[in-house]
């Protein structure tokens, strides 16, 4: 083996080293975007499945505190699912939700407030306060939605 070759290769490992983290740190936008949609979906699916053992259609209630903690994870930092350059594709969000920053963050912060809320009313297991604190949530979400997502069409 030529020992250029061995030089060449050394001299490669800083490059490499430099490509690495950037390449582990820059997530295509359209990636970013696949994700929030799911992550919705699945604050969506927690939120449909609790809400039909708390109006009592299913008789699933020792499942209800595992919706209400992937709940609580799952809207912990909603402001963090739509960073910068997020805003553009297949997505639904609408541009206030980048140019009227404090408003959609206070949005977010209501609305973890009634998750809590409704973990806490879970916890304490009082059934009225329980169907009270869910569908104050749901009006939680719907505030945002209304401002900051573009309408089914
Ligand atoms: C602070 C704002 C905000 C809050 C609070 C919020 N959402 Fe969303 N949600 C959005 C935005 C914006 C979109 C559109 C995202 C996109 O298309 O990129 C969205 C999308 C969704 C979707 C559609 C996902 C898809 O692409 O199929 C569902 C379902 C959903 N949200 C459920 C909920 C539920 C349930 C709650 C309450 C527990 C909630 N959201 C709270 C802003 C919010």
């Amino acid at each position: 083996m030529k020992p250029v070759n061995t030089r060449r290769l050394l001299s490669m490992i800083p490059v490499i080293t430099i490509l690495v983290p950037l390449a582990l740190h820059a997530a295509e936008p359209e990636d970013i975007i696949k994700y929030r949609q799911n992550t919705m979906k699945a604050i969506g699916g927690h939120t449909a499945a609790a809400g039909a053992i708390v109006q009592g259609k299913v008789d699933y209630k020792n499942q209800l505190a595992g919706h209400v903690r992937a709940l609580q994870a799952l809207t912990a930092d909603i402001p963090g699912l739509f960073p910068k350059d997020s805003d553009f594709g297949e997505t639904k969000a609408l541009d206030e939700v980048w140019s009227n920053r404090a408003e959609f963050e206070k949005r977010a912060k209501d609305a973890k407030a009634k998750v809590a809320a409704f973990a806490k009313a879970v916890q304490g297991g009082n059934q009225q306060a329980i169907a009270a604190s869910f569908k104050d949530m749901g009006e939680g979400c719907k505030a945002c939605h209304k401002d900051f997502r573009k309408k089914d069409d």
